[in-house]
């Protein structure tokens, strides 16, 4: 059976009809270790429904596997665009970090490179943890019920740590989400801030969704983060775009810069942007971000864009192979000539598996890039899973802006 074909953009007015229309579908039922994973209850037709869709989707991929489907229509891409040229690795001077909430790792590489030196990394998701393992069999990774932050007592840490850096679930704060702040259970900003007065670093980092920035949550911020902390921290914030630093991607993220001196705080400059998008005057950069295609090594079109923001497939009532975020960022897709949903695990596959509009269809390196992590960074698990920890990460490069930032005015 073929792909369920594409559906009109201007039919679809919600993320949810989009996502109901092109997202390939895990149903619900399939256990999921992630803590933002809320199975939606489904009438048994609903189910039957979605249980279609993803069993036409599977068999339209293994046909396309065994070389039964159309003929493929692209050559494998070599991309253009390599994340490592944009973290030149700075020397370790002893300066240690610990990371929080660490994902698949997108802070984590970034701060790593910007020159500090991991003690411990903690995320209550098994395979994330086993993806930082597969990265870095050097790490002290805690993962799984080990992992979670909120069973840990981090006195033990007290005094060595030069940077506490993590960014808090962002679902009780994103647009995608219901926005309900501290009523949402998932809200682990508290943990964030317990881990800060336990552990005393010299700095931290805490990194979120830019709607955490926005005046809905100033008295969230302002109540859960800032007061609890002034006492003892000078903290500043800042938003910044990826594209600004390289990333070929618009991604806008909050960071909440803290240290424990205020001689520290006042030398602290936040990161300039090293690259511009459009016109170079606007922003002072010297260097051009690539746009998608150009990273990603596809032919000219004779125009190129960023990639619009990608989602996380582990949000949402249920798991995705799509990265659409919005009706607008399928417009974009579209316009750039690639697919975003069903994403392969690999190029050979995505090359195989011929999307209905003959796009380019996305594979996990591809969308790994396309964040900023390096294309062999090993995510571990199902695609939906790989693309979940891409989805939710940092990207690297603006992680590494940021800790280098901080590394600058530790290291003096
Ligand atoms: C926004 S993601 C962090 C992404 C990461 N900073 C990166 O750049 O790749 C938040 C992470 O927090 C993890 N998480 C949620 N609750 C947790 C808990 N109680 N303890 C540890 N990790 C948790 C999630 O599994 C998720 O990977």
């Amino acid at each position: 059976m073929p792909e369920r074909p594409m559906q009109q953009p201007h039919l679809a007015d919600s993320i949810d009809v989009v996502e109901e229309a092109l997202s390939e579908v895990v149903l619900s039922r399939i256990p999921s270790t992630s803590p933002f994973h809320q199975p939606r209850q489904l009438t048994e037709a609903e189910r039957e429904r979605f249980r279609k869709m993803s069993r036409d989707s599977r068999e339209a991929r293994r046909s396309a596997l065994a070389g039964e489907g159309p003929a493929p229509l692209h050559e494998i891409n070599r991309p253009n665009f390599n994340p490592i040229d944009l973290m030149p690795q700075r020397q370790a001077e002893g300066k240690t970090a610990l990371s929080l909430f660490s994902g698949g790792g997108g802070l984590d590489l970034g701060v790593e490179r910007a020159g500090f030196e991991h003690s411990a990394s903690f995320e209550i998701m098994s395979e994330a943890g086993d993806t930082l393992r597969k990265a870095r069999s050097n790490w002290n990774v805690f993962s799984g019920e080990d992992g979670d932050v909120r069973k840990v007592d981090f006195r033990k840490w007290r005094g060595d740590i030069d940077l506490l850096h993590g960014g808090p679930p962002c679902q009780p704060f994103s647009n995608a989400g219901r926005q309900r702040g501290h009523l949402d259970e998932r809200d682990m900003w508290p943990q964030f801030v317990r881990a800060v007065k336990e552990i005393r670093p010299a700095a931290f980092i805490g990194e979120n969704v830019p709607a955490l920035a926005s005046p809905k949550f100033s008295q969230y911020v302002s109540e859960n983060i800032i007061a609890p902390l002034a006492g003892s921290y000078h903290i500043q914030q800042v938003t910044l775009q990826a594209s600004e630093f390289g990333v070929p991607q618009v991604r806008k993220r909050v960071f909440f810069v803290g240290f424990r001196l205020k001689r520290m705080a006042n030398a602290w400059v936040q990161p300039a942007p090293t690259h511009y998008w459009g016109e170079p005057s606007l922003n002072g950069a010297e260097q051009r971000c690539m746009g998608l295609r150009e990273a990603l090594g596809l032919p000219g079109l004779g125009f190129d864009d960023l990639s619009p923001t990608i989602r996380s497939s582990l949000t949402g009532p249920r798991h995705t192979t799509s990265i659409l975020n919005s009706v607008a960022a399928q417009r974009k897709f579209e316009s750039l000539q690639v697919w975003p949903n069903g994403v392969a695990a690999d190029r050979p596959s995505a090359r195989a598996f011929v999307a209905k509009n003959g796009h380019f269809r996305l594979s996990v390196p591809d969308v790994a890039l396309i964040q900023g992590f390096p294309e062999d960074w090993p995510f571990v698990g199902a695609t939906y899973m790989a693309l979940g920890q891409i989805g939710n990460a940092v990207p690297p490069p603006l992680a590494y802006a940021v800790a280098s930032s901080v590394m600058d005015v530790l290291e003096k």
